[in-house]
């Protein structure tokens, strides 16, 4: 390596203050990391590199969870060239980054990667020709992946990396053939919330950074690439092209590659899928464009053109996620009864709270997902009727009260501390539920005739601007209580304490009152093919009933259950997924061979989760739960591994050759 290549750059120089690698606050700064990168070389580790050891790398900024700085270099635009390679479970791209930066001195543009082998930088003032520009890749931290820096000459706006992605990107599941439906193509796609963007696209990979974004993507022929933005013309080579001119953060960039079909659900309205899974999701999802009606009602209109879905293979590890334009969702939503829609009014209404206003770090995460949970069934409630929405709040309550027993107090807060913690294993439930349920509470205090208003009025003052909580508080202040809080509402402890505040808003249904007491008469000793109504329940009359049953169900009334409703064949993922989970805690064997081929053909982390966790309580259960996920495991995406592997202590070297 050449001497000039060997020296830290001058940023380095400067900032390191003649002191070498020094310790602030307990944590290396982010220029002792580039020095040290700079003895790995300039290119970085190759695809099978292990990661450096971690050492702490830091933010600049104000997102604990990204390396760049932008408060000064910020993107504004990202246009991307990719090629989609199956043979080599890679993604060869090109990012080309438009920036702007502050005149005090830019310093180096700082971004982050994830296992990206990174082939060459260039800059450009303007529209100006691109020249080669030095770059460091800086040292692996397990969660946060690896700094990317690139030096900026004084002008340059723009950046051009040439890089390909690692066969274990995080975000991406490569699919074989018989893994899909068709089982004649292979299919690819991404998930990049929350901070796995990085690992398929270099960038400043943070929800408080939005851009817009173009992609021109080539796949194998036959073939369709989807993408979250709007679809242009294919270009003359056959690549994809797409476009997003709204400002997004970059978890909401995702990529889809396979055999997909499309079905109109309406003149906003659309589903994607394998072509023999499409017209039962369009028979599915038919009422999507009425929930956009409602949602337009209540929030403001919906600015984002079209609303379409994609219903990936069963290893998407979501129920839902809100890409722009384009939801990706489970096939475990196709129940045949459409009684599972209600995710689709969850990942609608993220349109306005976490696409449209957008949370700035990750420990703001309950202004997307408590906003969208209260949003969603404010969706349900005008579509489906309250009964429906009543009974989600119930259950809402109910999932909350039970985290309040399983997790941290930490973690039982509205603002969980998510620094130095890998989101995944942090964001829960909580920022669903509690926010969810505060927003309730103000709700009821101040009325709909001014809390509406107040909400639509959120929407429009941060539309396509992320938001922090202290945001929320200084709104809620100034428009909504003007200057007098209600009295009784501790806005302090629910945001900081673990506890549901006393004045948490009541929420009750009586169609569960119904549920309840002919559970208490079936556990009493009625028989249950007799009493229980439920050929008439609902989905969710069924989850009330499942869900509040003694863990310690007697072998007996668990078999005369499945005599009767035969659960241990429910086709609805929800009703199957409880029941599994209550035979585990429960002992009763009549499932087994529905929870094996359940886990290894569903990857939603949602049920992978507790299933696996209620298995490893006992010695005889992780066995099996051991022997279940070495052969579920190559089926599962990144993130469920990631998941699973935390939960059974998982090996990889010890337990299997590799995925
Ligand atoms: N945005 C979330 C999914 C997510 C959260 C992905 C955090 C990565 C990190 C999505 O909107 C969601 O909440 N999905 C739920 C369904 C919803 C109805 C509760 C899910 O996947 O189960
Ligand atoms: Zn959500």
């Amino acid at each position: 390596m050449p001497d000039a290549e060997r020296r830290p750059p001058p940023w380095n120089r400067v900032a390191e203050n003649g002191g070498g690698c020094r310790r602030a606050a307990g944590l290396l700064l982010l220029c002792a990391a580039m020095a040290c990168a700079s003895a790995t070389g300039p290119r970085g580790r190759g695809p099978g590199g292990d990661p450096a050891p971690s050492a702490s790398v830091r933010s600049q900024g104000p997102d604990p969870h990204s390396y760049s700085n932008p408060a000064r270099v910020r993107v504004r635009h990202v246009a991307l060239e990719i090629d989609v390679r199956f043979g080599s479970r890679s993604l060869a791209g090109t990012a080309v980054l438009s920036f702007e930066s502050r005149d005090s001195g830019p310093g180096p543009l700082l971004l982050d990667t994830r296992d990206l082998t990174i082939l060459s930088a260039e800059t450009a003032a303007g529209r100006g020709p691109f020249t080669p520009a030095r770059f460091l890749l800086g040292p692996s931290d397990p969660i946060l992946g690896a700094p990317l820096s690139i030096d900026l000459p004084s002008g340059a706006t723009r950046a051009r990396i040439r890089y390909e992605t690692s066969p274990r990107a995080s975000a991406l599941q490569w699919l074989l053939p018989p893994q899909t439906a068709g089982k004649r193509h292979p299919f690819l796609f991404t998930q990049s919330q929350a901070i796995h963007a990085r690992s398929w696209i270099p960038l400043q990979d943070s929800p408080g950074v939005r851009q817009t974004w173009s992609a021109s993507v080539r796949v194998p022929a036959g073939l369709t690439a989807l993408m979250s933005a709007a679809r242009l013309d294919r270009g003359s080579d056959g690549a994809f092209r797409f476009e997003m001119t709204s400002p997004v953060p970059s978890y909401l960039i995702a990529l889809a590659a396979g055999d997909l079909a499309f079905a109109a659900l309406g003149p906003r309205a659309g589903v994607w899928s394998e072509p023999s899974v499409v017209s039962k999701a369009a028979w599915e999802f038919a009422d999507t464009e009425a929930m956009i009606e409602a949602a337009e009602a209540l929030f403001g209109p919906y600015r984002w053109e079209r609303y379409e879905l994609l219903v990936l293979p069963p290893s998407f590890p979501y129920g839902g996620m809100e890409n722009p334009r384009l939801t990706f969702a489970t096939p475990t939503l196709l129940a045949g009864d459409r009684s599972l829609v209600d995710v689709v009014a969850h990942e609608l209404a993220h349109s306005w709270s976490g696409n449209l206003v957008t949370n700035a770090t990750w420990s703001d995460f309950w202004l997307n997902e408590g906003f969208t949970t209260y949003c969603e069934r404010r969706i349900v409630e005008r579509v489906f009727g309250p009964k429906r929405s009543e009974m989600e709040w119930v259950l809402g309550r109910q999932t909350l009260e039970g985290l309040s027993l399983s997790l941290e107090p930490g973690d039982l807060m509205l603002r969980p501390e998510v620094a130095g913690r890998d989101p995944d294993a942090v964001l829960s439930e909580v920022a669903y539920e509690k926010g969810a349920l505060l927003l309730l509470t103000i709700e009821r205090a101040v009325g709909r005739e001014r809390f509406d208003p107040f909400l639509r009025g959120w929407f429009d003052a941060h539309a396509f601007r992320s938001a922090t909580t202290a945001d929320f508080l200084s709104d809620l202040d100034q428009r909504l209580f003007a200057g007098a809080r209600p009295p009784g509402l501790d806005l302090d402890s629910w945001l900081n304490s673990p506890a549901i505040p006393p004045e948490a808003a009541a929420v009750s249904s009586s169609a569960f009152a119904d549920v309840d007491a002919l559970r208490v008469a079936w556990l009493a000793g009625s028989r249950a093919a007799e009493s229980l109504p439920a050929k008439t329940w609902s989905t969710l009359e069924w989850l009330r009933f499942l869900r509040n049953l003694p863990r310690d169900l007697p072998l007996a009334k668990s078999s005369e259950l499945d005599r009767a409703f035969h659960l241990s064949e429910a086709l609805n993922s929800e009703i199957a997924f409880q029941w599994l989970l209550l035979s585990i805690e429960s002992g009763y064997p009549g499932t087994q061979a529905r929870l094996d081929s359940f886990l290894t053909s569903i990857g939603r982390r949602k049920y992978l989760k507790p299933l696996y966790e209620a298995l490893a309580k006992t010695p005889a259960g992780r066995e099996r739960a051991v022997s279940l996920y070495r052969r579920a495991r190559p089926g599962y995406h990144p993130i469920a591994v990631e998941t699973v592997d935390r939960i059974l202590s998982w090996k990889p070297s010890e337990n299997e050759s590799d995925r």
